[in-house]
């Protein structure tokens, strides 16, 4: 399968995907790195991995979300897109643009859904002196950080975590669910079934 990544900024999640797919057995290629970000640090590290980028910048576009969400579609066909991974990518998207990708769609959110959807995860986490923390792979849907999950991995919260603790141990579970959720989906193992996920076989 053809997968295309995009990004807003540093692309972590990114290379741990690209690192992945380098596996010959992986059952999935990434083609193309897309950012609406112009610098976004993650595209140098594409390039050097020898894949190709494309920027659609969001300003560009002003208000005219539609006209963003074309340029976004017409690059993914361009490179014959099968499956797209979000990842880290900081735009909302259209049911348009969604309805399009449907069980073909991935995004990686540092939270276990339906915890904790938006922004500021770490720190509402600490806040809500929650047990467990973790992060979540699941289907994109028209909806902001819903959808079926695909994969989820937790961490404990530790009495005196930082934002900062809290999130690269959460960081380093993100690196090692979004491959695997790939993997699964590329591989044609996960089934939708209603609201939940299906895996066939065993996860390894
Ligand atoms: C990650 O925490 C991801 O879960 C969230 O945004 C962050 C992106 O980090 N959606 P990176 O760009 O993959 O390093």
């Amino acid at each position: 399968k053809r997968v295309a990544i995009l990004i807003s900024g540093r692309g972590s999640n990114m290379s741990a995907l690209i690192d992945a797919a380098k596996d010959r057995a992986y059952p999935a290629e990434i083609v193309l790195v897309v950012s609406n970000r112009p610098d976004a640090g993650g595209l140098q590290r594409a390039t050097e991995n020898g894949i190709a980028t494309a920027v659609v910048d969001h300003k560009t576009y002003g208000k005219n979300r539609e006209g963003f969400e074309q340029a976004l579609q017409s690059v993914l066909e361009q490179h014959h897109i099968d499956i797209v991974c979000l990842a880290g990518f900081m735009r909302l998207l259209t049911s348009w643009f969604v309805s399009r990708w449907t069980g073909r769609m991935l995004n990686i959110h540092p939270a276990l859904l339906p915890a904790f959807k938006g922004l500021d995860t770490h720190r509402r986490a600490i806040e809500a002196r929650a047990e467990h923390h973790g992060a979540t792979v699941h289907f994109v849907v028209p909806e902001m950080d819903s959808g079926p999950t695909i994969a989820q991995g937790t961490v404990p919260v530790l009495p005196d975590d930082t934002e900062d603790d809290l999130a690269k141990r959460v960081l380093a579970i993100e690196h090692r669910i979004y491959p695997l959720a790939l993997k699964l989906v590329a591989a044609g193992r996960v089934r939708v079934e209603g609201d939940h996920c299906v895996i066939d076989g065993d996860i390894s």
